[in-house]
């Protein structure tokens, strides 16, 4: 069930040159499913009128807290980069379906740049239910690895970079963990990165789900600017996605 909360902000922590971790509280947060994603509230920008979504990077239910990983894009990220502690949030949540979760086999989850929010959330969800995620990670260089220590603790870690200052040099979809067996793959970033991940799968016959973040407006399936096609039709990833599974998806070469 939707709710509009405002949320108070605990923390603003810059990450890098253009990411941010921010940890917002209330006492009303409801539960938020792995996938699953908010839609917040600008305040005091006149060009950034309509909410902007964010996928959830992480819960703590116990202190109601919610953190959002956020890299700055435009106008909207850029104003939620420069939050003091205390300011109030307005957010929409949670919005949209989630991942699916087996019960047992080997889950690799590969996040492309600040496509890691959804990736943790999801990693953190599995090993509470005794699976032990593979996590792959791919950003242009070093300096954008983000959140390292914390990741760890919830899935086995691989990086790869385009520059080769860290992990394997070049995309995930080249990194030597593929050619190990995973039962499933899930992924996030940006969509040339998850397209090819959705080829790997599709050769490869893993079940694979992907979380889009195409541009959205109202965010509650009205205005039709977010739909996709699929083998059914055009859906909306703000009301029937952001995840889908691939074999839904008209990504097959
Ligand atoms: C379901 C979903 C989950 C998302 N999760 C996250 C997240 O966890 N962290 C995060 O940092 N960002 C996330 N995004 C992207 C985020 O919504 C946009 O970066 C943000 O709306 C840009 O707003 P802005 O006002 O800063 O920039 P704008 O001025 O609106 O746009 C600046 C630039 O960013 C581009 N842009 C705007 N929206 C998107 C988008 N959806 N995808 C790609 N490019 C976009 C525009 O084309 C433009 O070039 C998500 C998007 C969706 C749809
Ligand atoms: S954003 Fe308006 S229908 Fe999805």
């Amino acid at each position: 069930m939707k709710k509009i909360v405002d949320f108070v902000v605990k923390e603003n922590k810059l990450l890098t040159d253009n990411m941010f971790l921010l940890t917002l509280q209330s006492n009303e947060l409801p539960t938020i499913l792995p996938g699953q994603f908010v839609n917040v509230k600008i305040e005091d920008s006149p060009t950034t009128f309509l909410r902007r979504p964010i996928s959830v990077y992480d819960v703590d239910e116990t202190n109601g807290l919610l953190y959002l990983l956020i890299k700055i894009a435009g106008a909207g990220t850029l104003r939620l980069s420069k939050l003091k502690q205390g300011e109030k949030l307005n957010i929409i949540l949670p919005l949209g379906n989630s991942f699916f979760i087996p019960s047992n086999g080997h889950c690799l989850l590969i996040g492309g740049g600040v496509g890691i929010a959804p990736m943790f959330h999801l990693a953190k969800k599995m090993t509470s239910l005794g699976l032990n995620p593979t996590l792959l990670i791919g950003t242009r260089s070093k300096k954008e690895i983000v959140q390292q220590e914390i990741l760890s603790q919830y899935a086995e870690l691989y990086y790869t970079t385009e520059d080769g200052s860290y992990g394997e040099k070049g995309y995930p979809t080249q990194h030597s963990i593929l050619q190990q067996k995973f039962d499933y793959v899930y992924s996030c970033g940006p969509e040339v990165m998850m397209k090819a991940i959705a080829n790997y799968a599709y050769k490869n016959d893993i079940s694979c789900e992907v979380s889009l973040e195409n541009m959205m407006a109202c965010g509650i399936g009205a205005c039709l600017c977010c739909v996709t096609e699929t083998q059914q039709g055009h859906k909306c990833v703000c009301t029937e996605g952001p995840v889908f599974n691939i074999k839904d998806l008209k990504w097959q070469n």
